[in-house]
C-alpha cells in the first residue's frame, strides 16, 4: 500500500471504506487525495457515497476502514474533541439545507458560530463577507425573509467566516435554478483563486466546468478522476 508523502494535501483518503450499522456498504476501497488549492468535483449516482465521502474527508464521520489524512494531519484516531479542535478555522462545510438558524438575522447568523467557536469578535468580518457575498442589504433579515439563493449565500457566509483552508460544499447549489447555481460556482472559483481548496458534491452536469478536476463515484467506488474540463467556465457578465 501506498504510503502518506510529505506533499501539501488537503485530504488524503487511503483504502477507505465505509459499512454503516445497518450493514450498508457505502464506499469500497478508496483511494483520493486532493492537493491544496485544487477545485474537486465529486459526481456520481444517489446512493453512489458522496455524502459519505465528504463527511468522512472532513472528519464528521469516520471510516470503518482506511486511513484519513485532513490538511497533513492523520484524524483517522482523532477523538471527537481533538478533531473540533483541529477543524477550527481550517476546515468549513456547507450543506445542501443549509441548516440557518431560522430566529437570528443574517449578520447574527453568521456572527454566533464563529463565536461559539472561539474565534473573538468577528462583526467587522462579517460584514465584508456579507458584502462579497451581495447581501449587505439583507444583514437584518430572518431566513424565512430570503430567497433560496439568498439563504444559500448566508450559508457559504457562515463557512467563510472561519476563513477555511478546505471548504467542503455538499450539493451547495442543489435547491437553486442553473443560474443562481453558476453564480454560486463562479463564488467558489474567485475564492479557489485566492487559495481554498474545495471539495463539492454536485448532481448538476452544468457546472461540471467549473472545477479543475472530477472523480466520479459509483456504488462506493471511484470510476475514474478526469481532468478538468476546461477551468475556464461561463462567467456571468
Ligand atoms: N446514516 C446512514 N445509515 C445507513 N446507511 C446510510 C446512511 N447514510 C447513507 N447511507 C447509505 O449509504 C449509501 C451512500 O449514501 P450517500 O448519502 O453517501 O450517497 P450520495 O451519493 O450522497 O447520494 P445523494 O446523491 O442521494 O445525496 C446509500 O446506499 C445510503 O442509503
Ligand atoms: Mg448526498
Amino acid at each position: 500500500m501506498e504510503r502518506f508523502t510529505g506533499m501539501s494535501y488537503a485530504v488524503e483518503l487511503e483504502e477507505v471504506s465505509k459499512i454503516y450499522d445497518n450493514g450498508t456498504h457505502a464506499l469500497r476501497g478508496i483511494n483520493l487525495r486532493v492537493k491544496e488549492g485544487e477545485f474537486v468535483g465529486i459526481v456520481g449516482p444517489s446512493g453512489s457515497g458522496k455524502s459519505t465521502l465528504l463527511h468522512i474527508a472532513g472528519g464528521i464521520d469516520r471510516p470503518s476502514e482506511g486511513r484519513v489524512k485532513l490538511l497533513s494531519m492523520d484524524i483517522t484516531h482523532m477523538s471527537e474533541a481533538q478533531l473540533t479542535e483541529f477543524r477550527k478555522g481550517k476546515v468549513a462545510f456547507v450543506f445542501q439545507f443549509y441548516y440557518l438558524m431560522e430566529d437570528f438575522t443574517v449578520l447574527e447568523n453568521l456572527t454566533s458560530l464563529a463565536e461559539v467557536l472561539g474565534l473573538g469578535d468577528v462583526k467587522e468580518r462579517a460584514l465584508k463577507v456579507l458584502e462579497f457575498l451581495r447581501l449587505s442589504h439583507r444583514l437584518n433579515h430572518k431566513p424565512h425573509q430570503l430567497s433560496g439563493g439568498e439563504q444559500q449565500r448566508v450559508a457559504i457566509g457562515r463557512a467563510l467566516i472561519l476563513e477555511p483552508r478546505l471548504l467542503i460544499a455538499d450539493e451547495p447549489t442543489g435547491n437553486l435554478d442553473l443560474e443562481e447555481g453558476k453564480k454560486i460556482f463562479s463564488l467558489f472559483r474567485s475564492l479557489n483563486e485566492r487559495g481554498i481548496t474545495f471539495l463539492v458534491a454536485t448532481h448538476n452536469q452544468e457546472l461540471i466546468p467549473f472545477f479543475s478536476r472530477v472523480v466520479k463515484l459509483k456504488d462506493g467506488r471511484l470510476e475514474g478522476d478526469t481532468a478538468g474540463v476546461g477551468f475556464e467556465p461561463t462567467r456571468d457578465p
